[in-house]
């Protein structure tokens, strides 16, 4: 088994794992997160891990019962939803970086459109936020999206680079390499959402692959993934992992994007030889 925290890739199009990742949002009690992570370390198998980097974001709450179910030698990579800039401080309700670190957390998602919509994430606070996740050693997941509106105006890419370089022009090559991009259209996401077309999908890949590849650790897509649409996502340039929601909140079915994950790993790399 890959030892716990080790790179997965070497970043760009062809990664040596597809990072295959889930966020709870805010669901799930401790029994719950607990079952859900005992079944899932009872299904990894070398196979899956050798062409699968796992990850799993539960709620606060749940980060240490789930780390301490996994075990501590476990492959699955545990993230936190939020953490605040500063280290600590009078920031009644927060919760910071060294906090979730603590708990057990190596990941720290940052500017969910959700947090954007919501509780007033701007760029700026997610570049203050992705620096401290740097300072602390933990690896950044940024989200990034366009709305509807932006997309209906052809303005998708411009939009999301914007976001990108405004969280991230600051880090230096080797800080950007710790760092996860998950490509997350608004209109794409949640029960509100849709499930893009592939093909809706090219122009923003291209974009993010030309300034990106390589650089970052890899580029996932977000929003409305389904067993069904897995494999599709993941045939896409510059694609190097998924990051899922609702199909992935039952244990069941992130092991299915489990299985597709690994067999088109496995496919591509049977095509390359
Ligand atoms: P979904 O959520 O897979 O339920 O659409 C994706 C996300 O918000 O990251």
């Amino acid at each position: 088994m890959p030892p716990r925290g080790s790179s997965a890739t070497t970043g760009g199009t062809t990664p040596e794992r597809l990072w295959i990742g889930t966020s709870w949002k805010m669901n799930k009690l401790g029994a719950d997160a607990r079952a859900w992570a005992d079944t899932l370390t009872e299904n990894l198998s070398e196979d899956v891990l050798e062409r699968v980097q796992p990850f799993v974001i539960p709620s606060f709450t749940a980060i240490s019962p789930v780390v301490q179910s996994l075990g501590g030698r476990s492959p699955v990579l545990v993230g936190a939803q939020n953490a605040h800039w500063e280290d600590s401080g009078a920031w009644t309700g927060e919760i910071s970086v060294p906090q979730v670190k603590d708990a057990g957390a190596s990941i720290v998602e940052i500017g969910h459109s959700e947090r954007r919509t919501h509780f007033g994430e701007t760029i700026e606070t997610t570049r203050w936020k992705v620096e401290a996740a740097i300072r602390h050693g933990m690896r950044p997941l940024l989200c990034i999206g366009e709305p509807e509106d932006i997309k209906a105006a052809g303005q998708s890419a411009e939009y999301i680079l914007e976001q990108a370089h405004g969280a991230l022009d600051g880090l230096t090559e080797p800080e950007l390499g710790k760092v996860l991009i998950a490509y997350e259209p608004m209109w794409a996401i949640g029960d509100a959402g849709r499930p893009p077309r592939t093909e809706e999908l090219v122009e923003a890949f291209a974009a993010l692959g030309n300034e990106y590849d390589h650089r970052v650790e890899a580029l996932l897509y977000g929003g409305s993934v389904t067993v069904d649409n897995a494999a599709q996502l993941l045939s896409l340039d510059h694609v190097g992992g998924l990051f899922v929601g609702r199909t992935a909140w039952d244990v069941q079915g992130y092991l299915e994007l489990f299985r597709i994950a690994e067999a088109h790993r496995r496919s591509s790399a049977d095509g390359l030889s």
